[in-house]
């Protein structure tokens, strides 16, 4: 975009405290029309005679900032009087923080050493017409502030006492200008409030609060106090077996939250960093705490809500509430794995797993599809895609190549959304890197027609795994290959659809089925028998699903699987005449299973399966988070094999349905809808003293397919089917 403001700085590199920007100017006329144009390096506040001029959080966002750094545009007319002062805090956000990334010569570590600046252009129009132009320059100013330390990881502290020094001029810096692009990402906000459960003393004598929800925002304090007190809080997501309060596993993240108070009462509130927390403990606050002392401030990206799901058993009911507050802790303007520890990334394995469920929980269309171009702009030119985007190891390279599973985020997700939404304008921008996603395959394996000889995340956390190891026993390759095909089959499918010739895809496709088939005839794991039907890649799926059923029941009705084969096993029980089985597993409630959590009190997904030990112990102290989403994959079965609401892939968007439900006697009741494009979608059966009922709404045409029975229904229905044979 074209952009004519200048990037201003401080004169002295202000390291982690968070630098003002300050430009006053008059409006000598009436003003018909003011709007500031912005952006930074960091992530900033900005305000007009002390009000802010927007009640978005956390601009400019997170981008592949080397590529593509967002510009925002505030209609601030309403706040503009004679006499204006403009000022902007900058803290180190995304851009400056050090993300996990330790290794020299990654994006991240060339980024987190320049100092905080801005480029900014107010254009006020006058109601006779005059227009003034007040650019960033030497004539603003750049002092420090009461942001005394700003970061990601480790938090904020803020000095509402601290008197400033006089500010010196900015002084002109050199910043990106032609990466600028117009902000195109799903807002960030305040999405919500949640109060203090209780508030209790823990064995060790701490002082500890509960929210009664894990969630991802900002913390306010409202405290009466003199100048000088301070408050101290810190976060948890649990508390371990002896009721104390549990942080080992943020890791390196300090996750700081530290108020010097000034006189009298007062609220303040983070803004410049977020925390994932359920917990706080209180390490200094003057006074007496009062149960509303503090207030959980909920953020995410904006995403309207639109599937629920409901059932007869309250912890199914917990399970998908836990499944939303994943969702809406991990979209804060990047899919990321988990919004506490010292990691906070667009991990790629787990929005792919995930992407389906998303899809129905939320319209997130506008939230993905901004990340997609990050991800397209990331990727690089032989087709590489990193395993977290934005892409803040590129360069690192130390694995030699992508993984599979990962990677093909880039295929599946852009899928997924044209799936859900219908969006055509997704796919085909994304259609030249998911292309050139199957075409890096053929660069890097070692055997044509299948993906060999590579390293590759695989079945991520799979129960599975040798002692030690965080990797599933499922073979790479196996993992490769499959998921090989299936990026393959979805280029042939969405170049379809937009009418590209994909022939030569075709043919490759047919000769990676073809080559699975030979070189892997046997299945030896869960994750490897759902793969192969899932994907149809086996000779015959029938027995592979067979032989997947006879897995988990010889593992004692347990699923072993990780965070590829978990996303599917429900769908290839269900799919081959399991649903039964299906169905046990989803309702198990003994480790490990989904609901297990839920009898532990979760209030999201768990990155692993035992998060928390039946005995009360932690099964790590540095992997384990308890705000992952990835295994909340299991809703899109709930939606669309349980509640049986699919969108076919000749009507994308759900254009038209097909309604299968697949009801268990295990429950008295179960019922999902989605507002989908085309209006709301429903299905619910009960249990009846004869049989079932189903009760369904279409906005559409839609096919039924119940026990015995197949008919259509037209568009606009809401119909019951009752009796023994459904
Ligand atoms: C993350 C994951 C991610 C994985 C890949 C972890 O540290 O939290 O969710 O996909 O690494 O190895």
């Amino acid at each position: 975009m074209e952009w004519n403001a200048r990037w201003i700085t401080t004169a002295e590199d202000m390291g982690s405290r968070a630098p003002c920007f300050s430009r006053d100017f008059r409006a000598a006329k009436p003003v018909q029309h003011a709007t500031l144009r912005m952006t930074a390096l960091g992530v900033y506040v900005a305000e007009i005679n002390g009000k802010p001029v927007t009640d978005t959080v956390l601009n400019p966002g997170w981008t592949a900032y080397t590529r593509r750094l967002q510009v925002q545009t505030w209609d601030v007319t309403a706040l503009i009087g004679a006499e204006n002062t403009l000022t902007v805090t900058v803290g180190k956000g995304w851009y400056r923080s050090p993300l996990l990334c330790s290794d020299e010569g990654t994006i991240q570590t060339k980024l987190r050493d320049k100092p905080a600046a801005i480029t900014a252009e107010l254009t006020l129009t006058y109601a006779d017409g005059a227009v003034e132009v007040i650019r960033t320059d030497e004539t603003w100013t750049a002092g420090e502030g009461p942001i005394r330390f700003s970061e990601l990881y480790d938090g904020e502290i803020c000095d509402a006492t601290f008197v400033p020094p006089p500010a010196l001029p900015a002084v002109l810096c050199d910043g990106p200008t032609d990466t600028l692009i117009p902000h195109q990402g799903a807002p960030v906000r305040e999405q919500g409030r949640v109060h203090a459960v209780c508030s209790f003393v823990t064995p060790r004598g701490e002082t500890v609060i509960d929210f009664g929800q894990e969630l991802t925002g900002f913390l306010e304090v409202t405290v009466d106090a003199h100048a000088g007190d301070v408050v101290d809080v810190s976060f948890a997501e649990v508390l371990d077996r002896e009721g104390n309060f549990y942080t080992e596993n943020y890791r390196g993240a300090k996750c700081r939250y530290h108020y010097i108070c000034r006189e009298g009462r007062q609220t303040y509130k983070t803004r410049l960093t977020f925390y994932g927390f359920r917990y706080i403990r209180v390490n200094s606050f003057p006074g007496s705490l009062a149960p509303d002392s503090f207030t959980a401030v909920v953020v995410h990206s904006d995403m309207r809500r639109t599937g629920h799901i409901e059932s007869s058993d309250p912890a199914l009911n917990q399970l998908l509430s836990n499944i939303i507050w994943g969702q809406k802790g991990n979209f804060v303007d990047v899919p990321t794995d988990c919004p506490q520890r010292d990691e906070r990334l667009g991990w790629l394995g787990d929005i792919q797993v995930f992407a389906r469920a998303t899809c129905m929980n939320f319209d997130v269309e506008h939230f993905l599809s901004k990340w997609l171009q990050d991800l397209a702009a990331d990727q690089h030119e032989d087709g590489y895609v990193g395993a977290v985007i934005p892409d803040v190891w590129t360069r690192q390279h130390d694995r030699g190549t992508a993984s599979a599973a990962w990677g093909d985020a880039a295929t599946i997700v852009p899928w997924e959304v044209w799936r859900a939404y219908g969006s055509i304008g997704v796919l085909r921008r994304q259609f030249p890197s998911m292309k050139k996603w199957v075409d890096y395959i053929g660069t890097v394996t070692t055997t044509p027609g299948l993906w060999t000889g590579c390293w590759h995340f695989a079945d991520w956390l799979g129960l599975d795994a040798p002692a030690g190891s965080y990797k599933g026993s499922s073979r790479d390759d196996v993992v490769a290959t499959a998921y090989y095909a299936y990026s393959t089959e979805l280029v042939v499918k969405a170049g379809r659809v937009l009418g590209e010739d994909v022939s030569a895809y075709e043919r490759l496709y047919g000769e990676i089925v073809a080559a699975f088939r030979a070189a892997f005839p046997e299945y030896h794991t869960q994750t490897e028998c759902v793969l192969a039907a899932h994907f149809r890649l086996a000779e015959d799926p029938q027995k592979t699903a067979d032989l997947l059923a006879e897995k988990v029941r010889q593992a004692g009705s347990q699923l072993q699987t990780g965070f590829v084969g978990t996303p599917y096993i429900l769908h290839v029980l269900s799919d081959y005449g399991h649903a039964d089985l299906a169905w046990e597993l989803l309702l198990r409630r003994e480790y490990p299973s989904w609901l297990y959590p839920v009898t532990r009190g979760a209030t999201t997904i768990w990155e692993h399966w035992d998060g928390v030990m039946p005995d009360g112990g932690f099964w790590s102290r540095d992997m384990n988070s308890f705000n992952h989403y990835a295994y909340g994959a299991v809703a899109d079965w709930m939606y669309s094999a349980a509640a049986g609401i699919q969108a076919p892939e000749d009507a994308p968007g759900y254009a038209r349905i097909r309604f299968a439900p697949q009801p268990t006697d295990r429950l008295a009741w179960f019922g999902a809808s989605i507002d989908t494009r085309h209006g709301l979608a429903s299905s619910r059966w009960t249990k009846t003293e004869n049989g079932w009922r189903f009760d369904i709404t279409t906005p559409v045409e839609a096919e039924v397919v119940l026990p015995g029975k197949r008919l259509s229904v037209p568009a606009g229905s809401h119909v019951f089917f009752a009796g023994r044979e459904g």
